[in-house]
């Protein structure tokens, strides 16, 4: 959105030599380039600020310098300020429009410049939002303050390196104070943790290595960060996003930040929050709001590559029932395809006739059903896919042909997502596939694009490829290196794979050709992405219904279009912890739908690793049990200790369904994570900042798994408040300034706390949502402890959850704010419905009330529900529950009253109030 008014107060300040001085006379690092002078600079058409930079002196490094850039920058929003920087005189590489729908910049043919810049030592400012953007002419830098506070967010005038420009290399640094903490940059297994560390570059460039893989470029590229720093009483957050496909290296130095680029253009976005939740609302209202995920989508998911045939399928889903462990989808990997090609079926093994009575049946019951896709399609000239994609040349072209590379049902051709032909295409072939079998949704895999192969490669003759039975991932085509141009070879090497390896190997070929001439070496990071929005449009024409997309490649904006499960992991505690750092990351990516392979993809884990595994994946947002091809069976009833603990936390997860899903709206709305940091409600509190082995969900549930072998205890930290235990409610505790303490967590146990203030609308629970989401409600309501005033606020969102908008005002959605208050001994719990005809069609009740943290001796009195004397107030129980104070010098224990009032039949779709008193 752009501001109404971009009130932009553009002023040239002509400062002192004394103040500008230190910026002319900066040391120059670098030998890559010397740098640019800004020649002029004026008002744009658009209310922006627009000049032109020239090279000071030209350097062959990385190739020659682009001599005449030109300088953009406009406060699109209040909070949101572009800065972009390319070449003056012919249009480069950008992120297509179309893909990731933005105001363009004025085009480069606009007359700019002519107020000439005749002191070259100016420092000039252009004000507009709460970010300022100041400059220097020569050597030309810029810096990004927040007004409100004055404080520094980026700023490029920087000792050790300038402003670097070159065709196939661009290069720029920030200066950073060293308390500031910062989140982002992915996709990559960070083994210190969420908060960003000193390292090797944070490489991104799409590629399909292993998430095992530490400080790699994985499967996503996401080059955004979340800068947050403390100031004492308050703490202030701002994004900074380099929208760029391009492969790239960022070097974080702790006091510095260098991004080194192989292409495309600088364009700067910087949000300005200041809260966490403001940045990733800022950010998402840029990149697209996060996709409404059906409600389904929040229960169970059991899959696995290697379920040879549907009796086994079916078995499984028959087994989870006997477990009682509930599940909601089931999915299959490859296993259903004739010869690994997508959109077909085996006809031995997953005969139709026999899938479809299967789908019917767990369709009945409210199951859902998933299959893979990959986006290589098969060359065969005896298969219509790929027939009808040649007939409509939707595919990736090499010197004229389509690129030819291998993936798993041999040779393959890749289609073209950012040809408009393509996606009519592809979104045929899917539509066809959904009247063969009618899935529920669709995973893309493999999208980086991966590829067995690497360079130009040819069917062997006499040879059959793949040959052997299982999955074959060994090259099998004749393939010859392409090294012969700038593009296969660029002159500065991204720490492709974690190793340099060249950008072309195993995907493809970075000198293949996209539509309208489109390299892929510009495009190759937006492969899934594209990947992800045409199958999108494919399942939104097509089943009227919300669509449910996951997928394994990601870019800025893809979470408006699919889920992300963070790819091969590993069976090993290591894992485990990392999948919550990744998960995190991902909430901060706007891509709050994501989750890991429960109990790991491969090797095979430990009965107690998927024990413990089970408890932190009951809580993922997107929560999956999928297993490698030549991994032992993992399904949570294979072992006896691991149904177990799946029944324990996944029945928690059941009854919290409600709250996950109003979770997934305000994500939707806002941007606001489903899991996130704790930071994100504790932003003074730095003790938080670098936290990554616990996590919240929403603003107040937090989640204190075990991740190390043998242990029976976690040693948690509980910032300032009163936590109440979710595990029975009577155990709280309490601290001023924060506190670690260590909680009980034998095998079956995961440790989840509520936080004060706080109303969770939670459900009876189920073996699958459809059922759970009947149940009556509970609200529970949380008081700081002991506390004589003190208040408490949720709220609820519902809908019909497969209508593909998840907004209010359809008449078929249900929003309620839940408020309560504590006063003197005077408890009121309320409810405001701002739409309550969904409910109230459904039939949906509150059956009760849990008031958590009250003081007092125990006795209630007038209960009263809107105004009129409740009748049974037998149904009210009183109990005192352990209150655990640490607050230093006053440690010690106490008890609390804990109101419970059951029995209740309140419409969710109804205002109520309820009022008593406490003696
Ligand atoms: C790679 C994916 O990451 C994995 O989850 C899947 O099982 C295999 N491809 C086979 O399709």
């Amino acid at each position: 959105m752009v501001s109404p008014n971009p009130s932009l107060f553009f002023t040239l300040l002509l400062l002192s030599v004394a103040v500008a001085s230190s910026s002319s006379s900066q040391p120059n690092a670098t030998n890559i380039g010397q740098g640019y002078r800004l020649i002029s600079v004026e008002e744009a058409p658009d209310g922006g600020l627009i000049g032109l930079l020239q090279v000071n002196k030209k350097t062959k490094i990385y190739g020659p310098d682009i001599p005449l850039l030109r300088f953009y920058a406009k406060h699109e929003t209040d909070n949101r300020l572009r800065v972009q920087i390319t070449d003056a005189t012919k249009p480069r590489w950008e992120v297509p429009y179309n893909l990731l729908p933005r105001e363009q910049p004025p085009p480069l043919t606009q007359s700019i410049g002519r107020k000439s810049i005749k002191n070259p030592i100016t420092v000039s400012e252009y004000s507009g939002s709460e970010l300022l953007l100041s400059y220097t002419s020569n050597p030309f830098t810029f810096a990004v303050k927040r007004k409100s506070n004055g404080e520094t967010l980026f700023d490029t005038n920087s000792l050790f390196s300038s402003l670097v420009f070159k065709d196939q290399y661009l290069e720029i640094s920030t200066k950073l104070p060293k308390d500031a903490s910062l989140y982002g940059l992915g996709e990559n297994t960070q083994p210190h943790g969420i908060k960003l560390y000193p390292s090797d570059p944070y490489t991104l460039y799409t590629t399909d290595i292993s998430a095992i893989n530490l400080n790699a470029d994985l499967y996503g590229s996401h080059p955004v960060y979340m800068d947050l720093r403390n100031n004492g009483d308050s703490a202030s957050a701002h994004a900074v996003l380099l929208l760029n496909s391009n492969g790239m290296d960022v070097f974080y130095k702790g006091t510095s930040l260098t991004y080194k680029v192989i292409g495309g253009v600088f364009d700067f976005y910087f949000f300005s929050g200041p809260s966490p939740l403001n940045v990733v609302d800022q950010y998402t209202s840029f990149i697209g709001r996060p996709a409404p995920m059906p409600y389904w989508a929040f229960g169970f998911h059991q899959c696995r590559w290697g379920y040879h045939n549907l009796s086994v399928v079916e078995d499984v889903v028959e087994n989870y029932k006997k477990a009682q462990i509930p599940l909601d989808v089931i999915w299959n990997d490859d296993d259903h395809m004739d010869g690994h090609k997508d959109f077909t079926l085996n006809p031995v093994n997953y005969p139709r006739p026999k899938l479809l009575n299967f789908l019917d049946r767990i369709h009945k019951i409210g199951m859902k059903y998933i299959v893979i896709i990959d986006p290589g399609i098969a060359v065969n000239s005896s298969y219509g896919v790929y027939q009808r994609g040649l007939a409509n040349d939707v595919f990736i072209k090499y010197e004229g042909e389509p690129f030819l590379a291998q993936v798993w049902p041999g040779a393959v051709n890749f289609p073209d997502f950012l040809n408009p032909k393509t996606v009519s295409w592809w979104g045929d072939e899917v539509r066809r596939f959904h009247e063969l079998v009618p899935v529920d949704g669709l995973w893309i895999d493999m999208n980086e694009a991966s590829n067995f192969c690497s360079g130009k490669c040819k069917i062997p003759k006499g040879k059959i490829c793949p040959s052997g039975t299982g999955p074959g991932w060994i090259c099998c085509l004749d393939c010859k290196n392409i090294t012969k141009t700038r593009w296969d070879d660029p002159p500065y090497k991204i720490n492709a794979s974690g190793t340099q390896v060249p950008i072309g190997y195993k995907t493809i070929a970075t000198s293949a050709v996209h539509y309208n001439g489109v390299l892929e070496y510009d495009a190759h990071s937006l492969y899934g992405f594209s990947q992800s929005i045409a199958t999108h449009k494919a399942l939104q024409g097509l089943q009227g219904k919300r669509p449910f997309i996951l997928s394994r490649s990601t870019y800025v904006g893809s979470g408006k279009y699919a889920a992300h499960w963070t790819g091969d992991n590993q069976g090993t505690w290591e894992n485990l912890r990392y999948s919550i750092s990744t998960m995190l990351n991902f909430g901060i990516f706007g891509v709050p739908m994501v989750g890991s392979d429960i109990c790991g993809f491969y090797p095979q884990p430990t009965e107690e690793l998927c024990n413990r595994w089970i408890e932190v994946g009951a809580f993922y947002p997107f929560s999956r049990d999928h297993a490698n091809y030549y991994s032992p069976r993992q399904e949570l009833y294979q072992w006896e200790s691991v149904a177990q603990s799946a029944r324990n936390a996944l029945g928690i997860r059941y009854k919290l369904l409600p709250y996950l899903y109003t979770l997934s709206y305000e994500a939707h709305v806002s941007g606001a994570p489903i899991a996130r940091p704790l930071f994100f409600s504790f932003p003074t509190y730095t003790e938080c900042y670098g936290l990554s082995t616990q996590f919240l969900l929403g603003s107040s549930l937090m989640i204190s798994p075990v991740l190390e072998q043998g242990k029976i205890q976690v040693k948690a930290l509980f910032p300032p408040g009163s936590w109440y235990s979710l595990l029975d409610w009577t155990s709280t505790i309490s601290s001023k300034n924060g506190v670690y303490v260590t909680l009980d967590a034998p095998l079956h146990v995961v440790n989840v706390h509520l936080y004060q203030n706080a109303i969770l609308p939670m459900q009876r629970g189920g073996m699958i949502s459809k059922e759970a989401r009947t149940t009556p409600f509970t609200l529970i309501v949380a008081f700081p402890a002991g506390a004589t005033q003190g208040e408490a606020k949720g709220n609820l969102y519902l809908d019909e959850d497969e209508q593909p908008e998840m907004q209010l005002g359809n008449g078929y959605s249900t929003y309620v704010d839940f408020q309560a208050t504590v006063k003197q001994g005077a408890v009121k719990v309320w409810s405001e419905v701002q739409e309550g005809k969904f409910a109230l069609d459904k039939g949906f009740t509150i059956e009760a009330i849990s008031v958590l943290g009250l003081d007092g001796s125990g006795v209630i009195s007038e209960v009263e529900i809107d105004g009129k004397p409740l009748m049974s107030v037998t149904n009210a129980t009183v109990s005192t529950s352990q209150h655990v104070h640490l607050d230093g010098e006053n440690n010690g224990e106490s008890k609390i009253i804990m109101v419970g009032l059951t029995g209740l039949n309140i419409p969710v779709g109804r205002n109520f109030a309820m009022t008593w008193k406490m003696g």
